[in-house]
């Protein structure tokens, strides 16, 4: 684990290690002898790693404009994935979801009562009133990006318009809590209260993730939770924040037939956006704008 004092830093600065990231593994082998769970050194990612997040993520934050440029009543959420692979592949890059774990789309869309993962359907057409999230991600030269938007379609009812907001609230909410040497526990606690005070409820089978050198790395982000608990945040520390907030029960339940699409248990509408976040020395950055 501990690399030798003389040699260059495992983070590809061309320093020597004692003059780099010794300190820095030093403290979170303190931490971890305190008892806090600590992030392994894959899920810490080094400046170049860093640099070619950001490339991926400038294509997917390209996807979701272009999406919203041109999504509108009367399209199949199938235009919309069909949107979403033309500016993927004609900005070299590649939709994640594509064959992720069998998924057989290029993003997902859900509508309504939907929590996430709904599958892009020429069948499924979007109508005044709707809420629909556009979850899009995507692998540039074989590193990772993920964010998702809601959009309103036309005019919707106060219910749903605010639901949305409030959800967008919650995301701004937990990345807030971003910060070095703070816990992941802490995202979820604020997000919790923030939302439950305002008479929402919190899905918890479903969270944020680490992401960068794959899809999904640890840690798991829960949108619920307690403070002071959870992963340890360290810089260079990458994950989404991904809140999906319900106007009901939380409680939800997967499509039987496609293995993918999950909706509100209770029928109630649901909502969601994501960003993607870097931990750094003093905070965080959304990478995902
Ligand atoms: N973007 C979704 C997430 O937040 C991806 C789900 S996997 C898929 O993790 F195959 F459905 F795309
Ligand atoms: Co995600």
């Amino acid at each position: 684990m501990m690399q030798n004092r003389n040699e260059k830093c495992w983070c590809g600065s061309g320093q020597k290690y004692k003059k780099c990231h010794m300190e820095f593994d030093e403290k979170i082998k303190e931490y971890e002898l305190k008892g806090h769970i600590v992030p392994d050194r894959y899920i810490i990612k080094t400046p170049m790693e860093i640099d070619k997040i950001k490339e991926s993520a400038v294509v997917n934050t390209g996807v979701l404009d272009y999406v919203s440029q041109n999504i509108k009543a009367g399209m199949s959420t199938e235009d919309i994935d069909k949107l979403v692979y033309k500016y993927t592949t004609e900005n070299g890059a590649i939709p994640a979801p594509l064959n992720y774990e069998g998924f057989p789309k290029s993003c997902c869309t859900s509508l309504n009562n939907e929590v996430c993962h709904g599958i892009p359907d020429e069948n499924i057409i979007l109508k005044d009133g709707d809420i629909i999230n556009v979850d899009v991600s995507t692998i540039k030269d074989g590193y990772f990006s993920d964010a998702s938007r809601m959009f309103i379609i036309g005019e919707t009812t106060e219910e749903a318009r605010k639901l949305v907001e409030v959800t967008k609230e919650c995301l701004e909410i937990g990345i807030a809590q971003v910060k070095p040497w703070g816990h992941i526990g802490d995202i979820g606690a604020a997000i919790q209260e923030y939302a439950e005070e305002r008479g929402y409820s919190v899905v918890t089978m479903f969270g944020g993730h680490g992401i960068g050198n794959e899809f999904h790395e640890e840690p798991f982000v829960s949108h619920v939770g307690r403070r002071d608990t959870g992963m340890l945040m360290v810089p260079g520390m990458v994950f989404t924040i991904e809140p999906m907030i319900n106007t009901g029960r939380p409680q939800v339940y997967v499509d039987k037939k496609n293995g993918w699409t999950s909706y509100t248990m209770d029928g109630s509408l649901s909502a969601q956006w994501e960003h993607q976040i870097l931990v750094t020395e003093d905070g965080c950055e959304i990478i995902s704008f």
